[in-house]
């Protein structure tokens, strides 16, 4: 297997580093090779060369098997510009059409949902990840006037929306949950161009899959189900920009930016996926070991599941359950009860 790995700013290269140090770990009792390639993209390199993604790098990317990423964002580098020259250039050009955000609440992990544990906080956001409001289409009108005029279209196109939906019943029907439910996730009674064809994509494609219920929520009201009843839910597919949203509530509940993970996956043969925790670059703890390491190591779990390694990466998740359960006093930053590196040490000792 051959990974690309980006550290990006911040904190990302130490986050990374235990991700790597547990994928050392259980290659080793899997019995699998791997080959790790470092690329030095981010804020540093930008600011030294004005350059994001040098000519050629994304053809070099496209070469490996999937990119594991630290995180970007550098506070000298003005917002935007590191997270749609790196960030969304790499899903657009390596047409990562899935964004997958398991919303999943581990054992002795704090959420703010009063009642709920991790048998109620357990579901899946298959997120549109190429098209919508993050397309890019757009302008100015009369820029800096008092008439000025701003447009930002959101475009869907019905063989990408069809491709995704497709997916997530697939994931679906894979994932074997017994509420066997997808749920898409729109805004129908006012986006009655794009989200109609959504509806009557998700209605055709729907009638593949006899054995999984076809459920349909909007965007605001899932918003209030995520919070009253997560234990609804068993997999959401949803459009680029409501999945944006939505996953960071997802996020919160469970257990905030040290926890999750999202993979950015091109399913199609030969595709080059990239796997991220969903944490920031977090510049104030750069270098202080005090980030929590557990979101970088639940993607490496995704990129082993997600890359031809599937046990690999149910035993890192269940290792992270152990640590999270039995060892982590919080977690949050600087209040684990452990270094960056000792948390990454303690799911490499779970592992075996
Ligand atoms: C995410 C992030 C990105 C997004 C940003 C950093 C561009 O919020 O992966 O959810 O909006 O997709
Ligand atoms: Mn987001």
């Amino acid at each position: 297997m051959k990974i690309a790995v980006i550290g990006g700013d911040g904190t990302g290269p130490e986050v990374a580093a235990e991700g790597l140090k547990v994928l050392e770990a259980i290659a080793a009792l899997e019995k699998f090779k791997y080959e790790l390639t470092p690329f030095d993209f981010g804020g540093d390199r930008y600011l030294r060369t004005g350059e994001i993604l040098p000519t050629g790098a994304v053809d070099e990317l496209r070469m490996f098997d999937a990119i594991y990423l630290g995180a970007v964002g550098h506070p000298e580098v003005p917002p935007g510009v590191l997270e749609k020259g790196l960030l969304l250039e790499l899903r657009f050009q390596l047409d990562q059409y899935i964004n997958l955000r398991p919303v999943q609440l581990f054992p002795g992990v704090e959420t703010p949902l009063t009642g709920k544990g991790p048998d109620d906080i357990n579901f899946v956001v298959v997120r549109e990840n190429t098209e919508d409001l993050y397309c890019g289409v757009g302008g100015f009108l009369k820029k800096n006037t008092p008439d000025e005029v701003a447009s930002q279209t959101a475009v869907y196109t019905r063989k990408d929306c069809e491709r995704c939906i497709r997916w997530a019943f697939e994931f679906t029907r894979r994932r074997n949950n017994p509420k066997k439910m997808l749920t898409l996730v729109a805004k129908t009674n006012v986006l009655t161009y794009g989200h109609d064809l959504w509806w009557r994509t998700f209605q055709d494609v729907a009638r593949e899959y006899p054995e999984i219920k076809a459920d349909y929520n909007h965007v605001d009201a899932c918003c209030m189900w995520m919070v009253k009843n997560p234990e609804y839910y068993d997999v959401i597919v949803t459009t680029n920009m409501f999945g944006d949203i939505i996953t960071d509530l997802g996020g919160i509940l469970q257990g905030g930016m040290g926890v999750a993970a999202g993979a950015n996956l091109n399913p199609d043969a030969g595709g080059t996926s990239m796997f991220e925790p969903m944490g920031g670059s977090a510049p104030k703890y750069t270098g202080q070991h005090v980030i929590n390491p557990i979101a970088a190591i639940n993607a490496m779990a995704m990129l082993l599941e997600h890359t031809g390694q599937p046990r690999a990466g149910k035993r890192i998740i269940e290792a992270i359950k152990t640590v999270t359960g039995t060892k982590m006093k919080s977690q949050a930053a600087g209040k684990m009860g452990y270094s960056t590196q000792q948390v990454g040490d303690l799911v490499v000792q779970a592992l075996s």
